[in-house]
């Protein structure tokens, strides 16, 4: 026993391992259940009894020199391990998640563009507004449904200080500041106390266009809309106005493209019609012009304004507007990525 006991010493003190499996196999050899070492404290049981005082003493040094070498030999390997892990320049990146653009940032940036290489500006103007700005300067009689409850949301139930609830409060603000020529077109977020589906939202987005000048006509309404619609939805695309009515336009149009899907033949998305609703537009009013003092002989304008959930939904055949404002990466990665 006094034997094993040396010999093992020696063993273990010559131990070595260059890899932490090897350090796993010496513990397994030695130290595990069946493991040599651990045999011995069995072969010990029937050590006569004078000697075991002296032949414990041995096996548990031998067990403890063996325990500290394999602690040892495993810290070893272990800092190897990690120093080449570190150093190892051929092992794949970590590939770092770019966001990217929201599709309402997407689509907003292409209608300021393509309105920028017409001349126009952008302009901005707040979300909280006044009843000034958002209905009576834009001619809206004072019983005018749009004003109810219904669909406007107020400010403390203030019936003076509103959430806009549309972008036509900006030419408001703008027709105030400068004066004509004005080519703007004013992009931002809107308000309405609406029930939230799958086709509508009480918070989205518009741009409002708002061009005065004199001797501006409906054909140049008519041309740049139609030079919109080309440079949006491709060269292909017709363009329907059908009268309609705003109280700040006279006269009012509601302005169809061509599905771009079907090419106007009818299908699911335009409903069989072959035609897609896109804005509402018209010749400014004279009385919003005057209400804003411009002199309403001298200049004449027109106005349009669109949604732009709308247009991101016909343009990457989205069926749920809620999607645009729920932000699950699942969703928003479909589209354009690194900025
Ligand atoms: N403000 C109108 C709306 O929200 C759109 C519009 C803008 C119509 C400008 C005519 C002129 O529906």
């Amino acid at each position: 026993m006094i034997d094993k006991i040396k010999n093992l010493l020696d063993e273990v003190q010559s131990w070595q391992a260059s890899k932490l499996e090897e350090v796993e196999a010496l513990r397994i050899e030695f130290l595990s259940k069946k493991g040599k070492i651990t045999q011995l404290f069995d072969e010990f049981k029937q050590v006569s009894p004078e000697l075991k005082r002296e032949v414990g003493k041995q096996l548990n040094q031998l067990k403890d020199l063996a325990q500290n070498r394999i602690n040892e030999l495993r810290a070893q390997n272990e800092q190897i391990a990690e120093a080449a892990n570190k150093d190892d320049v051929s092992k794949p990146g970590v590939s770092l998640d770019l966001g990217g653009r929201h599709p309402l940032s997407i689509v907003k940036n292409d209608i300021i563009n393509i309105f920028a290489r017409l001349g126009f500006t952008v302009a901005d103007g707040p979300e909280v507004e006044d009843d000034w700005h958002v209905f009576t300067a834009l001619n809206f009689p004072p019983e005018h449904p749009a004003r109810d409850m219904q669909d406007t949301f107020f400010i403390n139930n203030n019936p003076d200080i509103v959430l806009r609830t549309h972008t036509s409060s900006v030419q408001v603000r703008v027709m105030e500041k400068y004066r004509p020529p004005i080519r703007s077109i004013f992009p931002g977020r809107v308000f309405r106390n609406e029930a939230i589906s799958a086709r509508a939202h009480c918070i989205f987005h518009q741009v409002e266009g708002l061009y005065v000048a004199e001797n501006v006509s409906f054909a140049d309404l008519k041309q740049t809309l139609i030079y919109f619609a080309k440079e949006m939805f491709g060269p292909d695309t017709q363009i329907r106005l059908r009268p309609s009515y705003f109280p700040f336009t006279e006269p009012s149009a509601e302005m169809d493209v061509s599905c771009s899907l079907c090419g106007g033949k009818g299908c699911g998305v335009c409903k069989g019609t072959g035609w897609l609703e896109i804005l509402g537009c018209g010749m400014v009013d004279p009385a919003v012009l005057e209400a804003n003092k411009i002199d309403s002989k001298k200049y004449s304008g027109f106005a349009f304004g669109m949604g732009v959930e709308r247009i991101a939904m016909l343009r990457y055949q989205v069926k749920d507007i809620r999607l645009f404002f729920e932000n699950d990466v699942r969703f928003l990665s479909q589209f354009e990525r690194a900025l």
